[in-house]
């Protein structure tokens, strides 16, 4: 399918609407007698007569409707309204003074706007019995599938507040069809990204974040199909939320309808969030693909669309880090990391990053945690000696903050305990013995920015590890009571105004954005940041698994992955040094290791390896990314292509041996198939020249043996 430019059209008369990306359509209508707008299509490129009919034919059919305990449109609707003929979930509720909750509106018009490689589409509804504005927003790129969507919502009242309870950034509905086979993922600490896959019942599944940031639970993320998608083949529809505070995905349906997904910001339960007169509220960026080429296709367009429009300087090559947490937990002082870093640039190492226990107090997890000045115990000079012979050794410095935190043990919390969130003669909840500060408030996002900047101005600092250790609990503004609907939203806002305040002033300075491992992995932290720390656990095998996960929706180029000691402290397993490094290879490599206890072998095959990645890197972190196989089965793969297909990379995995087996051949992809590849690796493998054809249609035979072996093979194109 060849692509074509992408475009949004509008007819005022028929109230159609199409948006055109480069491979597939999108359509709906604005209903003619209550102006609420009609979902019906998602797919291939249709033309602008289809949609017509479409809008016909969909209208038609509703109105034929005469059942008189639901409405047809349910489940249909562009943006379903609290109130009305609505009985399933609504993506906007708004409760007004006497309590009214009930929303019919009229469309004031509509605006096309175009930008840079894109066109936009906004739907200005109007109350009929209020005064409010609400806009539908609809964005298409030129180099991309993924429609991005947002609501902005606006209290036109000169004397009323009103109360959001509900204000989703977009419904996603997927067509009638006789399965609906939801895949997301799901997980805790340590354990981030797993795949699931679940039929859609009829009724309502919820994914959500109730604990105020993305969560290790659940990522915002899913994808919908009819239950015969596989990694080749297939459609699949797929949807996410640039957010990275507390979410919910909600999909609803009821028998014999289309599935409709409701995904926006914040969660059940937590207040209302006021909106006082004039005041206008716009929710964060929900997008949405349709693929058909099965789960695979799904993930190279959604990694190519985050890496043009989501993610900065995401063309650049990620260096190899070393960080201390491993190697020495909270006893970190100059002398031992000084000795660390001359043994990581010795490896090869680009960027040592020390983690956790510089500053203030801190010794271990109970204090210390907001007072960001270094501790001159631990290095009497500052950290600038450090950072001298760090630079001294060609690699850049990287350094760990945790700034929404407080240890009730620190200098800032016993100045001021008001800045947590808490409830008035309550004694909140710690959890890893730290409260969360309140960055609802202005006042303390400030004081945030202050001592970070005054950090990176005084150091010669480039790379920030951001993390963010536990959920918001007691989440209480008692000076402000009726701001505490809105904490939820502020909180995370204010973080993002920290983050790119401090991009702003040092834009030499990358950031990691870590949450106890993969607790805060979206779109919303990730289009701030360069990379993320997907998960605490460091064990090579249970790395396979989360990596396969996060690479559903995330691109390689923003996965960090170190090689740690044996046993790793989730598991206590042991595999060997080779595999463990060929599993970090497959992001981007850092080493998180006693470097101390390595031997003489170890430390000269991980030099080995770090100069392998250093050659390929440029596959990985931006190539073509292809799950051939998942983890666990007797022999799978990843294989990165570049996208003139000259180079590929495949690192292939045996996690367990049986039965005498030998893998079968892996069948490669993304290859082209008239060329010669020269293949080099494994085994058997070395220096062979093989056809695209073979490779593609026949595969390699990785011949490994035993338990945790791995191989990282190599191909160029030949002519
Ligand atoms: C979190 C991070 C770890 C490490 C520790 C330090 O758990 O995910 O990588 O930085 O905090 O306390």
């Amino acid at each position: 399918m060849s692509a074509r430019p992408s475009a949004v059209t509008y007819d005022a008369d028929t109230g159609v609407l199409l948006l055109d990306t480069p491979r597939t359509s999108y359509s709906a209508y604005v209903g003619r007698a209550d102006d609420i707008p009609v979902h019906t299509y998602w797919g291939p490129p249709i033309t602008a007569e289809d949609a017509a009919y479409l809008a016909t034919t969909t209208a038609a059919r509703l109105a034929s409707e005469w059942e008189c305990f639901r409405s047809a449109a349910n489940r249909h609707e562009e943006y379903p309204l609290d109130g009305g003929l609505q009985f399933g979930r609504a993506a906007l509720s708004v409760e007004f003074p006497g309590s009214v909750r009930s929303i019919e509106w009229r469309l004031a018009r509509h605006e096309i706007t175009a930008g840079p490689g894109h066109q936009e589409l906004a739907l200005w509804f109007e109350a009929r019995h209020q005064e409010l504005t609400v806009a539908l927003y609809y964005r298409v790129h030129d180099d991309s599938d993924v429609i991005d969507r947002w609501v902005v919502v606006r209290n036109d009242s000169t004397t009323d507040a009103v109360d959001v309870h509900r204000l989703d950034s977009a419904a996603w509905v997927t067509p009638e069809q006789p399965r609906h086979r939801m895949t997301h993922l799901t997980g805790r600490w340590a354990a981030e990204t797993q795949v699931r896959r679940t039929d859609l019942a009829d009724g309502h599944l919820v994914l959500e974040s109730r604990r105020g940031i993305t969560g290790h639970h659940a990522n915002p993320w899913f994808a919908i199909d009819d239950g015969t998608a596989t990694e080749e083949s297939g459609r699949v529809y797929s949807a996410t939320l640039h957010w990275s505070g507390s979410w919910r995905m909600l999909a609803q349906r009821e028998l014999d309808e289309p599935a409709q997904v409701l995904f926006g910001w914040g969660h059940e339960g937590f207040g209302p969030r006021r909106l006082e007169p004039g005041e206008m509220l716009k929710t964060p960026i929900s997008s949405g693909l349709f693929t058909a080429g099965g789960f695979g296709a799904m993930s190279h367009a959604w990694h190519e669309y985050a890496l043009r429009h989501v993610l900065p300087n995401s063309g650049e090559l990620r260096p190899v880090l070393f960080n201390s947490w491993e190697a020495t937990g909270f006893d970190v002082d100059e002398v031992g990391q000084r000795a660390l870093a001359r043994q990581a640039a010795d490896l090869g190492c680009e960027l040592f990053v020390l983690d956790d226990g510089w500053f203030g107090r801190r010794s271990g997890d109970r204090a210390g945690l907001g007072d960001w000045w270094v501790n001159t115990d631990r290095f009497p000079g500052g950290l600038k000696p450090l950072i001298d012979e760090v630079h001294a050794l060609g690699m850049g410095f990287g350094l760990w903050i945790e700034p929404e935190m407080v240890n009730p043990d620190s200098d800032l919390y016993r100045a001021h305990p008001e800045w947590t969130y808490h409830y008035a003669g309550r004694e909140p909840h710690t959890m890893r013995h730290q409260l969360v500060l309140n960055l609802a408030r202005t006042d303390v996002a400030e004081w945030v920015f202050g001592e970070l900047d005054a950090l990176l101005s005084a150091n010669d600092i480039q790379f920030v590890k951001w993390d963010m250790n536990r959920p918001f609990t007691d989440a209480g503004w008692p000076e402000q009571p009726d701001r505490q609907g809105r904490l939820w939203l502020d909180h995370v806002t204010g973080v993002y105004g920290v983050i790119d305040a401090l991009r702003r002033k040092h834009p030499g300075v990358a950031f990691e954005a870590c949450s106890g491992g993969g607790g805060r992995v979206d779109f919303g932290i990730m289009a701030r940041t360069d990379q993320f720390w997907p998960s605490d656990n460091t064990d090579a095998l249970d790395r396979r698994y989360i990596q396969h996960g996060f690479s559903h929706l995330y691109p390689v180029r923003t996965m960090s992955c170190w090689v740690t000691d044996l046993p790793t402290f989730i598991n206590k397993r042991r595999v060997p040094l080779t595999y463990r490094f060929h599993v970090a290879m497959a992001g981007v490599l850092g080493i998180g290791g006693d470097l101390n206890a390595w031997t003489a072998e170890e430390t000269q095959e991980a030099r080995r390896l770090i100069a392998q990645y250093k050659e390929i890197r440029h596959i990985v972190q931006h190539g073509r990314l292809h799950r051939l196989g998942e983890p666990g089965r007797s022999a799978s793969a990843v294989q990165y292509v570049t996208a003139d297909r000259k180079e590929s990379v495949v690192l292939v995995y045996q996690e367990a041996q049986q039965y005498d087996g030998n893998p079968a051949p892996i069948r490669l992809r993304g290859l082209a198939p008239g060329g010669r590849y020269r293949v080099d690796g494994g085994p058997v493998l070395s220096d062979a020249v093989l056809s695209g054809a073979l490779l593609l249609g026949h595969g390699i035979t990785p011949q490994l043996t035993g338990d945790y072996a791995s191989t990282l093979i190599r191909l160029e194109l030949l002519d």
